[in-house]
């Protein structure tokens, strides 16, 4: 195990059918960190987290999550090693409740009192969830849906969380909430991988930040760094 290394993405390509999409990635993100990875659409953004998560089999490169090579292994395998994926697409199962949905979330947790405690922590910080916790998942708001997607991630305790556009499709306000939650999730110590459009304000709250443009990183840095980078305020920041 490298020390305090959680994700090491090294030089890969991946893709679908015909198309390849991803060329030369290599990303990484260490313990305790909130990294970012932005561009514009269809850059290859939500394919690269597919591909960390197992969804995808990439055609070159390594993909190593805590030291162990999971590049090509299935999805639940990687899930189980604690690395969790909240997609863009949500996949909630709308005749079930918040809290059903939450359970299913923690399919693969044995401990009754772990399971409780994330619970716990999911309705704190999402205390809509809370409210509505016995209402069918199919009839939440969009703003809704997308918490009950990052409180079902989180139910069966990632040490690492992939998610995909969380802001993508809500207001302002739930917006701010989001942000929030995920600034709260890592003050819990939970490292994150967050693509998002919301260039500005995803600048302002992570450490470090990728750009990936046309499959391939074109920039990294920090927060500071990339917010007064001349590129990333032409293309992403209208300034
Ligand atoms: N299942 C698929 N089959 C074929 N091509 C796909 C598939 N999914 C995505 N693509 C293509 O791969 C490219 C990258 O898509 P991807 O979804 O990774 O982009 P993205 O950066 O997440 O974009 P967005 O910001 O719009 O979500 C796009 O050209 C897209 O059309
Ligand atoms: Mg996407």
């Amino acid at each position: 195990m490298t020390n305090g290394r959680v994700l090491d993405v090294a030089h890969v390509e991946a893709g679908y059918d015909l198309l390849q999409v991803l060329w030369d990635v290599s990303l990484h993100v260490d313990e305790g960190e909130f990294v970012a990875l932005l561009g514009p659409n269809g850059a290859g953004k939500t394919t690269t987290l597919r591909t960390i998560a197992g969804f995808l089999q990439p055609l070159d490169g390594d993909i190593s999550f805590r030291g162990t090579p999971i590049g090509g292994r299935p999805a639940h395998t990687v899930s189980r090693m604690g690395l969790g994926y909240v997609s863009e697409s949500l996949n909630l199962f709308p005749a079930m409740t918040v809290r059903e949905n939450l359970q299913v979330g923690a399919n693969s947790v044995r401990n009754k009192a772990q399971v409780a405690s994330t619970m716990e922590l999911v309705f704190q910080l999402f205390p809509r969830l809370l409210e509505r916790r016995d209402q069918l998942a199919g009839t939440l708001s969009g703003g809704e849906r997308k918490m009950l997607a990052i409180g079902r991630g989180l139910m069966a305790s990632p040490s690492l969380l992939l998610v995909d556009e969380p802001s993508l499709g809500l207001a302002p306000m739930a917006t701010v909430a989001t942000f929030d939650a995920l600034k709260a999730l890592r003050e819990r110590g939970v490292t994150i991988l967050l693509v998002e459009q919301n260039v500005n304000t995803t600048l302002h709250l992570v450490d470090r930040a990728y750009v990936l443009e046309q499959g391939r990183i074109v920039l990294e840095g920090t927060g500071e760094d990339l917010l007064s980078n001349p590129h990333v305020q032409a293309a992403y920041l209208g300034i």
